[in-house]
């Protein structure tokens, strides 16, 4: 049977629900960024003060995160100030060094928290990280950049346990542009003595952003944006007060909910900056796209046109949006053609999108989409991709009838109130938890994280 009750021991069936064809209109409030804040949190490692983290999105990867400073040792504190989520962490005295199983295994970019252990307690244990549903995700570069800096670190039952008792500044070159990977050696190099330079870093803005939180706490980080990161070591960071930048992935996906249902959004609270590509490629399939500042104005076309797209490392197009746009161009006038270099498994969805009707035939990295006139609602699954599921809840709200997506707890690692956020812009949808709607037009308080090795 399909169905979200696959894990042994997990009773909770959500599910979405939608009636398709409405056409979105009104705004819809960006959150802030998933990847940039799970960084920011490993951060706060690095000092034994108290740091304020503004503008938290609501998300079951941000609970995870903060399980796990909890336990080596931090006090987390989650308030709410005028709507928005907002953190206050104080790991004054680490418990542990050591991050367990059950929680690696839910969120696997907890990796990044190698460099931030070592830098402040010059050791760390962390179980290794699986792959997961977009492919195998190797951790080689992160373990070559910890190694440059001096960390000796050793797999053992499954465990990584690196040891550095003093980080030393140096030289890292990255063979692939790699987020995690530059960000965990930013965040190792910043206690390191003496100079670093990251070669080939990534230019993602959540590694600016990243760069600007450990320069609030003290640290001297330069080149954030371009592919050389500079990092001149200190002796000691302090608390700070930080605010994240909007989330890019999350903004795309609501331009493509107004492209795909011929609708009119405006997205507040957006950096218009970081998604010039997506917005190209929008315009490019039809869509009107105008920005104002922190807004953007999409008007949606009658029917996209096809068009072929590359995910590349920034400031190419998105991984991230790869699926959303292939539920898009599953509807577009034309064939169109996505070419995946990034992560190898991250079509999974086109079965799913297939089975609404889309025609979507795939080879190796390249999938060839053939656009149909409509989409027809189905009972569909968002696997562990949380792109992909966010991909069938848009090809959902432009199918003809109902479409119910299955598995919705992995979407919610990454969309805060998706379902609130599309109702209040006049989709028709409802979140169901074994059967009971939860979804409703006013904002939900912060969830408390999930009970510990749960
Ligand atoms: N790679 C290696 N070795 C490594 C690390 C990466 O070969 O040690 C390869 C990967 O297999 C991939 C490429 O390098 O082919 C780029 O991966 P990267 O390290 O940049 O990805 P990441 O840091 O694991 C982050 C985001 C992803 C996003 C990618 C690409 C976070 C927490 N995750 O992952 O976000 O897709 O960058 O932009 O920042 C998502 O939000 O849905 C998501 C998966």
């Amino acid at each position: 049977m399909r169905s979200a009750h696959r894990r042994p021991g997990v009773t909770e069936v959500q599910r979405l629900i939608m009636e398709g064809g409405r056409r979105l209109h009104g705004q819809v409030r960006i959150s802030g960024s998933k990847n940039a804040v799970l960084p920011i949190l490993a951060a706060t490692l690095l000092t034994d003060e108290e740091c304020v983290i503004r503008n938290v999105p609501r998300l079951r990867d941000v609970a995870v995160m903060t399980s796990i400073l909890r336990r080596l040792g931090a006090e987390v504190h989650a308030e709410a100030e005028e709507g928005e989520q907002v953190l206050r962490v104080c790991a004054r005295r680490l418990r542990t060094h050591e991050v367990p199983e059950t929680l690696v295994r839910r969120m696997r970019s907890s990796i990044f928290l190698m460099g931030p252990l070592l830098g402040r307690e010059g050791r760390v244990r962390l179980s290794y990280p699986g792959g997961c549903a977009i492919g195998p995700r190797p951790i080689n570069l992160h373990l070559k950049a910890l190694s440059d800096l001096g960390a000796v670190i050793e797999e053992r039952n499954g465990y990584l346990e690196a040891r550095a008792p003093v980080l030393a500044g140096a030289t890292v070159h990255l063979d692939q542009s790699s987020v995690g990977a530059t960000e965990n050696a930013m965040m190792a190099a910043v206690l390191a003595r003496g100079m670093t330079a990251i070669y080939n870093a990534a230019r993602e803005p959540e590694i600016a952003d990243l760069q600007g939180f450990l320069n609030a706490m003290g640290a001297r980080v330069s080149g954030a944006g371009t592919d050389v990161i500079r990092v001149e070591g200190v002796g000691r960071l302090r608390g700070a007060d930080y605010r994240v930048i909007p989330d890019r992935i999350e903004a795309g996906t609501y331009l493509v909910a107004a492209a795909i249902t011929g609708g009119h959004l405006v997205l507040l609270d957006a950096e218009p900056s970081h998604l010039e590509s997506p917005i190209a490629k929008l315009r490019e399939a039809g869509a009107v796209v105008t920005a104002r500042g922190r807004e953007i104005h999409v008007q949606g076309p009658d029917r996209p046109r096809a068009v072929d797209i590359k995910t590349v490392p920034y400031p190419g197009f998105p991984t991230d949006l790869q699926s959303p746009f292939m539920a898009l161009l599953s509807l577009a006038e034309g064939t169109s053609i996505i070419t995946e270099s990034i992560f190898e498994n991250r079509f999974k969805v086109a079965g799913e999108l297939r089975r609404m009707g889309a025609q979507i035939a795939i080879d190796g990295r390249v999938a060839v989409i053939r656009g149909v006139h409509r989409l027809s609602g189905a009972v569909v699954e968002a696997m562990d991709d949380l792109r992909g599921g966010a991909a069938l809840v848009l090809a959902g709200l432009a199918a003809e009838g109902r479409t119910v997506v299955e598995g919705v707890r992995h979407i919610e690692r990454g969309y805060q109130d998706l379902d609130r956020k599309l109702l209040e812009v006049g989709a028709r949808i409802r979140r169901t938890l074994n059967g009971a709607v939860l979804t409703r037009r006013t904002a939900i308080l912060p969830a408390p994280p999930p009970p510990i090795g749960s």
